[in-house]
């Protein structure tokens, strides 16, 4: 029989309990979420088992940080980012390419992967001492969704062993699921966040077959902190190295502006640091670009991840390299 337990006394038990394969139940702002270690096909098996959910039916992986969605999904566009820096964490699970390291249990096969930011501190830091968390709303399937523990303990008292409590649930339905791998970004399950606050955002936005477009506010309509050179963004140090070695053949002079520890990788390349942390990367960007593009015509910027100052200077970033990627 399952243990309910005021959330934040059992966060260690969780962590554990995650870390052994096992699930737990964990609030969030919307509806209880049934957890598992989104990297473990056999602990992610529990969770059918436990919902008697259909296997073509996939899962939301839920993220304590930003730095955690490059683990789970791949060639993630900056519109993710604009997003994220505007409602995660928050009620709105996005749809990416997924990484290898999801089972393809988790995505029914798929290759797209749903990933949620959970606004309830206590499941962030959950997931922050363990894994990404694969989870469904915790109820029997076709039942109700849980927004109090006690319709979880009623529904799955059985096959969980831990229900971490932190009382009703903020928002009460489920998140927003938006579909950012078509052309155009579709919502496949309108929540609290709207198609308007999304297309404010984005520009444009497609639901139930109605396009809604927004006036971008004028930070995101205009160009912004463009170099006078071309400016692109590195997903990893070694494709600024390689992107910097094709231009460089190519009788280009290209630089890497990234951070120290990188040095040895970028070896003698043209380079331009950006310190150490993330605030150094924020003090330094701007006189970084204005440097080079006195002196370069090329140039790779590290993509930083991670929330706060990190997310807020990669919103700059991406602007100034019109969101081109390497
Ligand atoms: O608010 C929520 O999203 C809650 C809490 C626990 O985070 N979770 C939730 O999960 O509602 P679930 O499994 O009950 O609903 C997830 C929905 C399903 O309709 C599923 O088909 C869709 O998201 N979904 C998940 N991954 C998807 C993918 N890769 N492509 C398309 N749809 C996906
Ligand atoms: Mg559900």
């Amino acid at each position: 029989m399952a243990q309910v337990v005021p959330a934040k006394e059992c966060i260690d038990k969780a962590v554990e309990l995650i870390k052994a394969g096992e699930l737990v139940v964990f609030p969030t702002e919307t509806v209880y979420g049934l957890g598992a270690n989104a990297f473990d096909a056999s602990a992610v098996a529990k969770i059918f088992e436990a919902k008697g959910r259909p296997q073509d039916n996939p899962l939301i992986v839920h993220i304590a940080d930003l730095s955690q969605a490059r683990d789970v999904a791949r060639e993630i566009p900056s519109t993710f980012y604009a997003l994220a820096e505007r409602f995660m964490p928050g009620p709105l699970t996005v749809i990416l390419f997924k990484s290898d390291k999801i089972p393809s249990i988790v995505t029914a096969g798929g290759d797209t992967v749903g990933i949620r930011m959970p606004d309830n501190i206590y499941a962030r830091e959950v997931i922050a001492g363990s894994f990404p968390l694969a989870a469904p709303s915790a109820n029997k399937s076709k039942h109700i969704s849980p927004t109090l523990a006690e319709h979880v303990r009623e529904d799955l008292g059985d096959s969980v062993r831990l229900i971490m409590d932190d009382g009703p649930c903020r928002v009460g339905i489920e998140s927003t699921v938006l579909d950012l791998t078509t052309d155009m970004p579709t919502i496949l399950r309108p929540g609290a966040v709207t198609a308007n606050m999304l297309a404010e955002v984005l520009g444009e936005v497609s639901e139930q077959g109605k396009i809604i477009r927004v006036a971008k506010s004028p930070g995101m309509k205009y160009a912004h902190y463009c170099p006078n050179a071309e400016t692109v963004t590195a997903q990893s140090i070694d494709s600024a190295v390689r992107a910097y070695d094709e231009a460089a053949s190519a009788g280009r002079r290209p630089v890497i502006v990234a951070r120290d520890i990188y040095r040895d990788k970028i070896g003698d390349r043209d380079q331009i640091s950006l310190g150490i942390t993330a605030d150094d990367y924020a003090r330094r960007i701007y006189a970084a670009l204005h440097t080079a593009e006195k002196s370069f015509d090329y140039i790779i910027v590290e993509e930083l991840a991670g929330a706060d100052i990190a997310s807020s200077v990669m919103n700059r970033v991406f602007k100034a390299a019109g969101g081109k990627r390497v």
